[in-house]
């Protein structure tokens, strides 16, 4: 039964063609409350429309007449080899898209040799998640109001193997999701919030009993600043990178500030919904980085082009967000795999057709 349930799923995906194919599949199968939890930006949505037409407006010069027959894809990040620049985004409750959630992202993440960013607000511990396969994988911090809760979240991490931590700083506060508003959104019964649960006082509804923005306004630390990442650091020797950063000046402090890399983002436009767009962001980033620390970028890269463009403009890899969970949606570990593959198939060819036999060659371009 479960082949025959699987092999459907392959044979269905067969016709998803693209992200935006595997997006209205997605709709179609989500739970329209899910669907506007995943899809929604913050406010107007401008951010958000924002990351994705910045990047069709960066063009490239390809090279010619290079042999371009086999190409290297791969490249390194903070010592982790990657087949091609990618790592799977920080993505929240993934068993609303799927009951095997984050457990089937990352056995579809471990297939393709991609890291996975595990959320803080995931629906599966970071224990288990962290056993489900041998892969490396990176924690994405919130940090709590109690620091105590932070401290022992870091110490988890570690002690689970997480290789990377990575520090969200563009939610001091929720971003305001309005289709959330609307749809009084929270998680249904049988869903934890599972990093967090054991943090729970005694009587509260570790399962979703307050809002999302309820759950930011009481537990988050609307006060983080610079000094607490020098807390942060003093608390791990794993690499931190801050997630969220979108100025030259603040990338340069971060390096200064130990960080190992910086991940240009505005959250999917979920934040501030008049952040800039991450592609127009990312040069100025890259250039205070000077090369010191890793930059990464994230916000509506949808095709290889789209890395290709990341890359031209000064980054060592890009996160994918939402369309995994397009694939989680449409056909758990199976559908993120084919999304997965997708990219992966997509920037070999951007390369081929630039010019480009290996990374270093991306550069120039733009
Ligand atoms: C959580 O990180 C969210 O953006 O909803």
């Amino acid at each position: 039964m479960f082949i025959c349930i699987h092999l459907w799923q392959i044979a269905a995906m067969d016709d998803l063609h693209t992200v935006a194919d595997f997006r209205k599949a997605a709709r179609r199968k989500l739970d329209p409350v899910a669907w506007d939890y995943f899809a929604s930006g913050s406010d107007n949505q401008r951010a958000k429309r924002r990351n994705r037409a910045a990047w069709d407006e960066i063009e490239l010069q390809p090279r010619v007449l290079i042999d371009v027959a086999t190409v290297d894809t791969s490249t390194t990040v903070l010592g982790l080899a990657l087949p091609w620049p990618a790592l799977v985004a920080p993505l929240a409750y993934q068993m609303l898209a799927h009951p095997q959630g984050e457990l089937a992202t990352a056995r579809a993440c471990a297939d393709a040799g991609i890291p996975m960013i595990v959320s803080t607000m995931a629906n599966v511990d970071l224990e288990t998640v962290a056993q489900a396969t041998a892969a490396p994988k990176w924690f994405q911090l919130y940090c709590h109001r109690d620091r105590g809760i932070t401290q022992d979240l870091v110490q988890r991490a570690q002690a689970a193997g997480y290789q990377a931590l990575i520090i969200t700083v563009d939610a001091p506060v929720l971003g305001r999701r309005i289709a959330d508003e609307r749809n009084r959104f929270e998680l249904p019964p049988g869903l934890t919030r599972a990093n967090l649960a054991r943090y729970e006082k005694p009587g509260a509804n570790a399962a979703g009993g307050s809002h999302l923005s309820d759950l930011f306004r009481t537990r988050q630390d609307a006060s983080l600043t610079w000094r607490d990442i020098d807390w942060l650091r003093g608390l791990t020797s794993l690499p931190i990178l801050l997630k969220g950063v979108l100025r030259a000046d603040d990338a340069a402090r971060a390096v200064d500030a130990g960080c190992a890399g910086v991940i240009v983002s505005n959250h999917g436009g979920r934040q501030l919904d008049a952040a800039i767009a991450t592609a127009r962001a990312l040069p100025g980033v890259a250039k205070a980085v000077q090369g010191r620390a890793a930059v990464l970028v994230d916000g509506g890269i949808e095709w290889g082009a789209d890395m290709l463009r990341a890359l031209a403009l000064g980054a060592n890899a890009v996160l994918i967000g939402r369309p995994v969970l397009w694939g989680l949606a449409v056909g758990g570990q199976a559908g993120v795999s084919r999304v997965l593959g997708m990219y992966a198939e997509d920037f070999s060819r951007a390369m081929q057709l630039a010019g480009c036999t290996n990374l270093a060659d991306t550069r120039g371009l733009a």
